[in-house]
């Protein structure tokens, strides 16, 4: 047996190895524990959606892996190795980006310019190679979005759900092999909220792997394999969505309670108290 069908066969036994691991990962702004010792992987092509509260600390949480925030303790792993995020120029050298709600899209200007906000191509000669911008956007967004055909506009005028996808364009065109969203739906009406569904599951389809935040149970029940709750800080617990139902995530969002389906965390409500 060649060393290559070793490999697979040991790959086929054992889960593969994560491609984000983060351990016991805490975060405190004044006295308030924001994150207190979460926990969290993602695998190569799955979507892992963090759902709880306003204010359960997924938004912060997932800024620890973005770099936004430095965490006062806890261990990150990238594909199996330990990471140094402490900024948000060291996630984005681990390939990974972050889509945040408000998108940060310059209005103004096209979707080649914002694909390419801040790291222009530039010609031999120095100036603004608009031409392979507008080439490799086209690329990028056909991929994404086949139907779009509004370049030549300032990304102002586009809807919702276009705008989205230039902004999902703009984190995986530099080669985003881990992708967050936080909240991408929240504002979008549900023709829009179904497109950006699409795009999700193509970009999964692509082997990137996504972190999704959402408020909507059945956008997280049509798109992520697995789901993890956050209450006061804490996680809740974690599940393969195969083996929850919509009323037990709500439960766990709601009242902390893990189902029987689920790992709880330390945020999980045992015997009518939290666990510490
Ligand atoms: N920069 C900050 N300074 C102080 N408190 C913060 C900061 N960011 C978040 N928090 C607090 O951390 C907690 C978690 O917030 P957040 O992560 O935004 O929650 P979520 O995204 O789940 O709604 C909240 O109590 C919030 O007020
Ligand atoms: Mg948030």
């Amino acid at each position: 047996m060649n060393n290559a069908s070793v490999e697979n066969q040991s790959t086929n036994v054992n889960r593969p190895e994560p491609v984000v691991r983060m351990e016991d990962c805490s975060i405190s702004f004044g006295g308030i524990h924001a994150v207190d010792n979460a926990s969290l992987s993602l695998c190569k092509g799955e979507v892992v959606a963090l759902l709880g509260h306003n204010g359960a600390g997924k938004s912060t949480f997932i800024k620890l892996l973005s770099g936004a925030y430095k965490r006062d303790t806890g261990t990150i792993h990238i594909r199996g190795e330990q990471a140094t995020i402490n900024n948000p120029r060291d996630a984005k050298a681990y390939g990974i980006e972050t889509i945040y709600q408000t998108l940060a899209l310059a209005d103004n200007v096209d979707t080649a310019a914002n694909l390419y906000l801040g790291r222009e191509l530039r010609t031999a000669w120095g100036t603004l190679d608009d031409v392979a911008m507008e080439a490799r956007a086209r690329e990028v967004m056909g991929r994404l979005n086949p139907r779009f055909q509004r370049f030549k506009e300032p990304v102002k005028a586009l809807s919702g759900g276009q705008r989205q996808s230039v902004a999902i364009a703009r984190a995986i065109l530099f080669d985003a092999q881990i992708l967050i969203m936080d909240e991408p739906t929240a504002a979008l009406g549900p023709q829009e909220t179904a497109q950006v569904g699409e795009l999700i599951k193509q970009l999964k389809d692509d082997g990137i792997s996504i972190f999704l935040i959402s408020h909507d149970i059945d956008d997280v029940f049509d798109l992520a394999d697995h789901v993890a709750v956050m209450k006061n800080g804490q996680m809740v617990g974690t599940a393969p969505v195969t083996d929850v139902t919509r009323d037990e995530v709500l439960g766990m969002i709601i009242l902390g309670k893990c189902p029987p389906g689920a790992t709880p965390g330390p945020g999980a409500l045992r015997d009518g108290t939290v666990s510490q």
